[in-house]
């Protein structure tokens, strides 16, 4: 076809209005909210990018399967629908469902992990390395050293270093690591894939020493597509095919349905295990409940059953991962600094960079996503200081692009938007911290322009 545009795949049933606010009323706004975009309401969010995860929209087939929901207690055919959906995609025997990616991580490190424990991650997202470390494990990060450069191009940033997990099984010793992690896509490495290649060495590894693999599967579906962009021997393989091959190359997941499960809510947890999934079953009992429904609703079930299908439908992931990477070329090529390539889910602005004026310690990457919002009523996230504090490698500002929910003409404001903050990037002045919390303080965190 001659045509190069990439258009949605999809049309509008029912539309969300979103409001305009003048700048006088933001300053007024962000003051309100000491600066931290968390603490806004998401009315007086123009363009919201705060984060991917359950913001996504529905489709006509999953609203429809949502009137089909049994909410019964135990047994439910939703159930059963959710479970097929999801063994047919990663073909494990146990499937026990959760509220969301956090539970599932709870209960299989609980049950997994004991005190002195080493888990390997190519990198653990924010919760996995909490619940980790929650049983008293050791989270350890192995991304290949080109994940850490985020102007370097590298088709696969989000390999896991090879070399490095050999040496830490000989370091620890496997009677130390219950199990080893991928996650894909990798989150905070700047949703970066892991190609086939790789997930086929760590899982060679994994059984020659006989460890189990599990995938940190949220984004299983951006990164098969990724691999048959980028990986020789792809390009033919449907998503679902190369997803499929992937999570043969493990023993279980984790899931937060709220990414490419396409839902609001829900996640999951897999594994073919059966002691295993005895003991996570008994767990979920007592946190989240009965292992047919496991803390959702008959309907969430269905909802997911139908999205993790959508995830993996070809027209989909390519308007997706176009519409990610458009954004990300239209700013690279005004000059911005980003985490290349485009991520998946998301586009990362490098703030040191983009604010060289603005040392770490006045947080470049919240005085950037303060400055967003001024110009355009966007809503972004700092990954850097304020959230780190000392351990911030970097100080980023993620564009979380939300699912099926903003269009071409939203992604073309978003670039004027930041292009026109580039521009007089020299006048932004760093912030001071005037409230933290003790953890977490990003969240809640209260902050001040430097005068
Ligand atoms: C890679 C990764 N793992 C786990 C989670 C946790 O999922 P949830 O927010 O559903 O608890 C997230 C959520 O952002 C994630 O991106």
């Amino acid at each position: 076809m001659s045509i190069k545009t990439i258009i949605e795949p999809f049309r509008i049933k029912s539309v969300e209005p979103i409001r305009w606010t003048t700048r006088a009323q933001r300053e007024a706004l962000l003051q309100a909210a000491h600066y931290n975009l968390f603490l806004l309401p998401a009315d007086d969010v123009l363009i919201d990018l705060l984060t991917d995860s359950g913001t996504g929209a529905m489709s006509t087939h999953q609203w429809a399967a949502i009137m089909e929901g049994d909410e019964s207690y135990a047994g439910s055919r939703s159930f059963d629908r959710f479970r097929r959906s999801v063994q047919d995609i990663c073909g494990y025997k146990h499937v026990i469902p959760t509220h969301q990616g956090r539970a599932a991580e709870r209960i299989l490190f609980n049950v997994a992990c004991k005190k002195g424990d080493c888990v390997p991650n190519n990198t653990h997202f924010d919760t996995t390395r909490a619940n980790v470390e929650f049983v008293g494990a050791e989270a350890v990060d192995l991304l290949i050293p080109e994940g850490r450069q985020p102007a370097l191009q590298y088709p696969f940033k989000g390999n896991m270093d090879i070399a490095a997990l050999e040496a830490l099984i000989e370091r620890v010793g496997r009677e130390r690591i219950p199990l080893v992690m991928l996650t894909v896509t990798n989150n905070s490495g700047g949703g970066q894939p892991v190609s086939m290649e790789n997930a086929r060495q760590v899982s060679a590894v994994c059984k020659r020493h006989g460890i189990p693999l599990y995938f940190d599967a949220c984004r299983f579906a951006e990164n098969a597509w990724f691999i048959k962009l980028r990986e020789p021997g792809y390009a033919d393989r449907s998503p679902k095919a190369i997803a499929q091959e992937m999570f043969a190359l493990g023993d279980g997941c984790t899931m937060s349905a709220k990414k490419d499960g396409m839902a609001n809510i829900g996640g999951f947890l897999c594994t073919n295990d059966d002691l295993l999934a005895q003991q996570e079953k008994d767990l979920l009992i007592l946190t989240e409940g009965y292992p047919t429904y496991g803390g959702l609703a008959g309907r969430d079930l269905e909802a997911i059953a139908v999205g993790l299908q959508e995830a993996l439908e070809e027209d989909y992931l390519r308007y997706r991962i176009a519409s990610t990477a458009y954004l990300g070329q239209h700013i690279a090529a005004a000059g911005v600094p980003i985490v290349q390539p485009p991520g998946g889910h998301a586009v990362y602005i490098d703030a040191r960079a983009f604010l060289p004026h603005i040392p770490p310690h006045q947080f470049p990457g919240v005085a950037l996503a303060a400055e967003l919002y001024l110009e355009g009523g966007v809503r972004s996230v700092e990954i850097g200081t304020l959230m780190f504090a000392a351990a911030a490698q970097m100080d980023l500002v993620r564009l979380a692009i939300p699912r099926r929910v903003y269009t071409q003409s939203h992604i073309d404001y978003l670039v004027e938007v930041i292009l026109e903050v580039w521009k007089r990037r020299e006048n932004l002045r760093g912030l001071k911290l005037t409230h933290e919390a003790p953890f977490l303080r990003h969240f809640t965190a209260h902050l001040e322009p430097i005068l």
